[in-house]
């Protein structure tokens, strides 16, 4: 079942027709010794995870779900940045593959959307040994070729294709490899940064470029409770600005942000 589509010096990836989820595979590859950069895609996904527990609609044949694995040597209050640094990637690739042909925004701090609609969503997950990061493994589900999805989210979600169609773009298709491709070309030119100075500085511009949220009011969902601010952008750490009605700036790391006119909050 295992088929090796493609071999680069820094990734070996590791194809499956059908999985549960390649973020578990990618997990367990890195317990059983995988290399550094390990990636696991497969055409269809029997148990997609997608964050907070939900699940991630994977049908054969449509589209993209990949799973990353690295195992980073620095400390695991970095991680969660990584998340920003593949969604930065996702829309870098998909503006070169498809000549800048969609209109994509980034939902901070990592869904990417086009027309108001979720394209794209990447669940990082990370596995511990003692204090030190044994593995990262950053997940990523594209909607390419998918023209129907489930009622429950048929309001919120589209894909690349459904996209073509709406907009009467002139846009070519990419083909799911190279799209894959591209993106871990991205990926590995921001990672190197990334490494080097531990923080977004290098990205934040051109990130905030693409922030669905920036000059929005946002409503933030805390487990202390929700409030509403007006987005202004990240900071280094990746975290969210938003400035509240008393003219405080909060730093928002955790917790939901929801934006009026995109999926999800109107
Ligand atoms: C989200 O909820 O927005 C995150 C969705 C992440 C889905 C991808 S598909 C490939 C990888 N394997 C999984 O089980 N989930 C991620």
């Amino acid at each position: 079942m295992e088929q090796q589509v493609s071999k680069n010096i820094k990734h070996n990836i590791i194809h499956y027709e059908s999985t549960g989820s390649t973020n578990e595979d990618a997990k367990m590859l890195a317990r059983d010794g995988a290399a550094d950069g390990t990636v696991v895609m497969a055409d269809a996904q029997s148990a997609g995870k997608g964050r907070r527990g939900r699940i991630w609609q994977s049908p054969a044949g449509s589209n993209l779900y990949f799973s990353l694995m690295l195992k980073p040597e620095f400390a695991p209050d970095k991680a969660s940045m990584l998340t920003l640094v593949m969604a930065l990637s996702v829309v870098q690739a998909l503006n070169k593959v498809t000549d800048s042909g969609f209109d994509l925004r980034i939902k901070w701090p990592n869904d990417i959307v086009v027309g108001g609609r979720k394209l794209c969503g990447i669940l990082t997950e990370m596995n511990l040994d003692k204090n030190s990061i044994e593995s990262v493994v950053i997940g990523v589900g594209i909607n390419v070729n998918q023209e129907h999805f489930e009622e429950t989210i048929s309001d919120c979600a589209t894909s690349l294709l459904l996209e073509k169609k709406r907009t009467d773009a002139q846009v070519i298709m990419p083909g799911r490899v190279e799209l894959l491709e591209s993106i871990l070309e991205f990926f590995d030119m921001n990672y190197e940064l990334f490494c080097k100075n531990l923080n977004l500085e290098f990205m934040k511009a051109e990130y905030e470029e693409y922030l669905a949220n920036r000059n929005n009011r946002v409503k933030v969902f805390e487990p202390a409770g929700e409030y509403e601010g007006q987005a202004l952008g990240i900071n280094g750490q990746g975290e969210l600005l938003v400035k509240t009605h008393d003219g405080n700036i909060t730093e928002v790391y955790a917790g939901e942000v929801s934006v009026r006119g995109i999926y999800g909050y109107v």
